[in-house]
């Protein structure tokens, strides 16, 4: 039985634009998905909003809808998809050369992926070293090119006839940035953009254009883009949703299945050590120290923030948590992944984990993508702004507010989504405590 108010939430009318910043493997992969789908020859396996279930009240009554008819998401026929890429190659083109999807497949899909060709990119070299393209602004400095992007996404919404759009970076990652004094404030920060400060990235401009233009923004990557001040006061002033950071796909993905487990039954835990093999463009960005840096701070947090050495110091304290990622071409996107743990049990007996996972990045990422766009659509309707901690589930560094530590545990970050989505919806909140034991 329903006891709260259901909050307002604005029915989804009309075409849900989802602009993409970066037309790789995950971004292709993630349309390519969508259509197939559409034409009814996949299923959106992977995807929480198109598969997953959510329970309302007590385990008696037996109300189990599917998470699509119990919250108004924006329908897969109502998606419309654009990109911005530093390469001209169509989603169709980008795709053959992802390698990740059979070609027979993408032959099938060929009319709707050749319709999404990239727009020029907001890029330098300095920030992706790794990488050079063609299809790429040109402007005046900073501020100029982030008003480029305002003007040409209010004229894709116009001739796409979206009512409403949302943004993701599936860019690569950038190199290592921090905080600076210049991302403060919004006036500091359009200052330094104006100045072609070293600190303003290209993933900034774009989550900037996005809050100005009033569009959602979802950072897949690693990068700094929306964690700083200056973004999070735009997104509180301008009542939009922001939420990142970097998709959690493989191995950080099994990290966070697997350490809440162990920790659940008080085993010890004397090291991890995780190594990676893949071969697509951004294995070889990675490959690039200043890249991967990035990569590796939001890997290494995970298990500290897990475990909590501070609270249980005899089973945590001083574990040795290393992480490799290795650019091997014959690879290409399947990825594989080993890791080593050292765990220990009663007694301090020691014990091995051996896990060997063959990994498919695009194919877990893709209907991340998905979910973020539906439901940072949805939070919008809602009215809700600012840093969407609830969306922490699909991220390996969970944005928060800065005085709060991000939750990593998988089955928290789920039982946080559901409770959230009930709390819209005007249902009581599963805590899952058993009253019945009681007189
Ligand atoms: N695949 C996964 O499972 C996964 C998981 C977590 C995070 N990520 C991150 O998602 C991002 C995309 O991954 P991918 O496998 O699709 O990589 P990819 O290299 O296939 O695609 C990234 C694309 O972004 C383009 N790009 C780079 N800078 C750009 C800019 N400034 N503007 C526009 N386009 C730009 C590149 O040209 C490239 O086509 C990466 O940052 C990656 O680290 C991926």
């Amino acid at each position: 039985m329903a006891t709260g108010k259901p909050s307002e939430i604005v029915e989804p009318k009309g075409k849900l634009g989802v602009l993409l910043v970066g037309l790789g493997a995950v971004s292709t992969t993630f349309i390519a998905g969508v259509e197939a789908i559409k034409k009814g020859i996949a299923d959106p396996v992977g995807s929480l909003t198109q598969m997953g279930t959510i329970r309302l009240g007590k385990r008696t009554e037996n109300r189990v809808p599917l998470i699509k008819d119990f919250v108004p998401l924006a329908k897969l026929e109502d998606l419309v998809f654009g990109a911005w890429d530093i390469f001209e190659d169509s989603a169709y083109e980008a795709a053959m050369h992802a390698g990740v999807l059979e070609k027979d497949l993408l032959l099938q899909l060929k009319g709707p992926l050749q319709k999404v060709k990239p727009m020029r990119a907001v890029f330098d070299q300095s920030y992706v070293k790794r990488l050079n393209g063609t299809n790429v602004k040109s402007g005046k400095n900073k501020l100029d090119l982030a008003n480029q992007l305002i003007d040409e996404i209010a004229e894709w919404k116009r001739k796409n006839k979206a009512s409403r759009v949302v943004m993701i970076w599936a860019a690569s990652t950038e190199i290592f940035l921090e905080e600076n004094p210049v991302h403060k404030t919004i006036e500091s920060f359009e200052k330094a953009m104006r100045g072609n400060h070293k600190s303003i990235a290209p993933s900034m401009i774009y989550a900037y254009a996005a809050l100005k233009s009033g569009i959602p923004f979802a950072n897949g990557a690693p990068n700094l883009t929306v964690d700083i001040p200056a973004i999070r006061t735009l997104a509180e002033q301008n009542k939009l949703a922001i939420c990142g950071k970097d998709f959690k796909t493989g191995q950080t993905l099994m990290k966070t299945i697997i350490a809440p487990g162990l920790k659940s039954r008080m085993l010890g835990l004397h090291g991890w050590y995780s190594t990676n093999i893949l071969g697509n463009r951004d294995g070889e960005v990675l490959d690039d120290p200043e890249s991967f840096r990035t990569k590796e701070e939001s890997k290494l947090s995970v298990l500290e923030y897990i475990l909590q050495p501070e609270v249980y110091p005899d089973l945590y304290k001083d574990f040795s948590h290393v992480v490799r990622i290795n650019y091997y071409p014959p690879r290409g996107d399947n990825k594989e992944g080993w890791d080593n743990i050292d765990i220990f049990g009663w007694l301090g007996y020691p014990m091995q984990i051996k896990v060997n996972f063959l990994c498919r990045d695009s194919i877990l990422a893709a209907p991340i993508v998905l979910d973020l766009a539906l439901f940072l659509d949805l939070a919008q309707r809602a009215g809700m702004k600012g840093i969407q901690e609830w969306l922490s589930f699909y991220f390996k560094s969970p944005q928060t507010a800065p005085h709060l530590y991000p939750e990593h545990d998988i089955f928290i970050q789920l039982m946080k989504l559901k409770n959230t989505l009930r709390h819209l919806r005007g249902e009581d909140l599963i805590t899952h405590l058993g009253l019945e034991y009681y007189d």
